[in-house]
C-alpha cells in the first residue's frame, strides 16, 4: 500500500490557485496543440524534444506595449535589451530591429553586441569585471560605460588616456528603495555618500565625459512602490549633480527588474493581484521623472529584461517514463532536466499539453532526465495520468534559461522561432558530440591504442 503523501510547505498549493498552475478542478490539462498556429507535434518532429520555441508575436506585444507604457508617459525613452537576460543571436536582433539599443554586462557580451552589428555608440557596459582591454575597445567605439567602482575610475582613466580621447561615462549607484534584499554590491552607494564622491573625483578628470547616472535595484520586483523611491533619489542626486558641477546629464537608466507572467515557488499569488501591470511601473517612473530640472528632458533608459521575453518563451517537453513512488507521488521522468531551466528553481512553470489529458488527478511528481536526485521541476502537483510521450508545454521560459543553462548528461536542445508570418526559423541547433567537445583537447599521450 502506498503511503499517504505528505504536501511539502514549500510548494503550498491551495486549490484556489491550481488552476493557475494549468490544473482545472475537471482535473485536466489545458489544451495547446500549437504555438501561434504551428503545430506542436510539427514543430517536434522537425526539431526534436525537448525543444525551445519562442513567439515573435508574444515578444513584439511585450515590447509594444512596454515601450507605449513609458513613451506616452515621458517623452525622451529608450531601451536598453539586457543581453544576459537572453542572447540568442536571433533574440537580440529581434530587439535591435524594434528600437533597443544593447545593455551588456561582461567583454564577451560586448563582443557579441558588436558581432551583431550594433556600434559601440549603443551599447551599454555594465558590470562589475570589465578587462582593461575591452574599456580601450569600449572607448574607442564610443560606448556608454557604466563605471561599477573606485579601481574602475582609475582603470578607465589609464584606458582613455591610452586611446586618446575621453571616456563616455556613468556611474552606477545602488541605494535603499525599501526592498528585502538591497543589491548593495554593485556601484556606488548613494546614502553614504560614495556615489557623490565618484562624481566629484570624475568631474575634474579630463578623461571623462559623465553622460550620465545608472540604477538597477533588482530583478522581479513585485513591488513597484520600490521604484517610486529610487526614481526620486535618483532624480534628486540626478538635480543635485547637474546643479553642483555644472554639468548637463544625457540620460538617467533604471535599469530593469519589472516581472514577468509568473507562478513563484512558495509564494501563494492570487491571480487578480498577483503581478502590477507595466502601466503601473511606467507611471510610477515617468511621474517622478518629470521633477527633473534640466531645461531638456533627459533621456530616460529603461533595462527591462525579463518582462520582455519571459512569456514569449516556450519549453516542450515529452514524457518518457513514470513510476509510483513509494510516498504515492507518481513519478514522471520528462527529457528536459532542470539544467535547461534555471528558473526551476524560482518558478512554478504554467503547464499545459499538445494532446488531450483527462481523468482522476494523483499526486504526481514531474522529473528531468538526469541521473541526479535534484533533477525536480515540480515537486508536487495534482496530474491526471499522462502517457509516455505525452508533450507538455512549459512556461514561461524566455528569460534567463538559455543563457544559464548548463551543458550537463545530455545534449541540450534546439531553440525556434515562430514568427507572425507562422514560419519557424532555428535559433540554435541542438547540441551534438562535435559541439560539447569542441574545445576540448586529448593530448597525444592520452590517446587509445586504436583512436585514430
Ligand atoms: C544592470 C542590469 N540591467 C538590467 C537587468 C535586467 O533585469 P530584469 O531581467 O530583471 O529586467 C539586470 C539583471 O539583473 C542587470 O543586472
Amino acid at each position: 500500500m502506498a503511503k499517504q503523501y505528505e504536501r511539502p510547505l514549500v510548494n503550498k498549493i491551495d486549490p484556489a490557485s491550481t488552476s493557475k498552475l494549468g490544473v482545472s478542478p475537471k482535473h485536466n490539462l489545458p489544451k495547446k496543440e500549437d504555438i501561434d498556429g504551428v503545430s506542436v507535434d510539427e514543430l517536434t518532429k522537425n526539431h526534436g524534444s525537448p525543444l525551445f520555441v519562442f513567439s515573435e508575436k508574444k515578444i513584439k506585444e511585450k515590447y509594444n506595449d512596454a515601450y507605449a507604457a513609458f513613451s506616452s508617459r515621458y517623452e525622451n525613452v529608450q531601451f536598453a535589451w539586457s543581453y544576459k537576460t537572453n542572447y540568442l543571436k536571433g533574440i537580440c536582433a529581434l530587439f535591435h530591429k524594434m528600437g533597443s539599443i544593447a545593455e551588456v554586462v561582461s567583454d564577451f557580451e560586448y563582443e557579441k553586441a558588436r558581432a551583431l552589428g550594433i556600434p559601440g555608440s549603443d551599447i551599454i557596459y555594465n558590470g562589475p569585471y570589465k578587462p582593461f582591454d575591452s574599456l580601450v575597445v569600449a572607448i574607442e567605439e564610443g560606448a556608454r560605460i557604466h563605471i561599477d567602482n573606485f579601481g574602475e575610475i582609475l582603470d578607465i582613466k589609464k584606458a582613455a588616456q591610452k586611446v586618446g580621447k575621453p571616456a563616455r561615462v556613468a556611474i552606477r549607484i545602488n541605494l535603499n528603495a525599501g526592498t528585502t534584499h538591497q543589491w548593495s554590491r554593485f556601484g556606488f552607494n548613494l546614502e553614504n555618500g560614495q556615489a557623490k564622491e565618484a562624481i566629484e573625483q570624475l568631474a575634474i578628470m579630463p578623461e571623462m565625459n559623465l553622460t550620465g547616472l545608472h540604477t538597477h535595484i533588482g530583478t522581479f520586483m513585485m513591488d513597484p512602490h520600490a521604484y517610486q523611491v529610487a526614481t526620486k533619489k535618483m532624480v534628486s542626486f540626478f538635480n543635485e549633480v547637474e546643479e553642483e558641477f555644472n554639468l548637463t546629464l544625457e540620460y538617467l537608466d533604471m535599469g530593469g527588474g519589472l516581472p514577468s507572467l509568473s507562478h513563484l515557488k512558495g509564494v501563494y499569488q492570487p491571480p487578480e493581484i498577483a503581478i502590477p501591470t507595466v502601466e503601473k511601473y511606467a507611471e510610477i517612473i515617468c511621474n517622478e521623472m518629470k521633477n527633473i530640472k534640466s531645461q531638456t528632458p533627459p533621456m530616460l533608459i529603461m533595462e527591462t529584461g525579463r518582462h520582455l521575453i519571459d512569456e514569449g518563451g516556450t519549453l516542450v517537453t515529452s514524457v518518457v517514463a513514470d513510476k509510483l513512488l513509494p510516498d504515492g507521488r507518481r513519478s514522471y521522468v520528462m527529457d528536459a532536466g532542470v539544467n535547461l531551466m534555471y528558473t526551476a528553481t524560482w518558478y512554478n512553470f504554467k503547464m499545459e499539453a499538445s494532446c488531450d489529458v483527462e481523468g482522476k488527478a494523483e499526486p504526481s511528481i514531474i522529473n528531468g532526465p538526469l541521473c541526479m536526485n535534484i533533477d525536480v521541476i515540480n515537486e508536487f502537483i495534482m496530474l491526471p495520468r499522462l502517457e509516455r510521450n505525452t508533450k507538455l508545454l512549459l512556461s514561461p521560459m524566455g528569460a534567463y534559461n538559455i543563457t544559464q543553462s548548463m551543458q550537463f548528461i545530455r545534449y541540450r536542445p534546439a531553440a525556434v522561432l515562430v514568427t507572425e508570418d507562422g514560419e519557424t526559423l532555428v535559433l540554435k541547433k541542438a547540441e551534438d558530440l562535435e559541439a560539447v567537445e569542441f574545445s576540448e583537447e586529448l593530448p597525444l599521450r592520452l590517446r587509445l591504442k586504436n583512436e585514430a
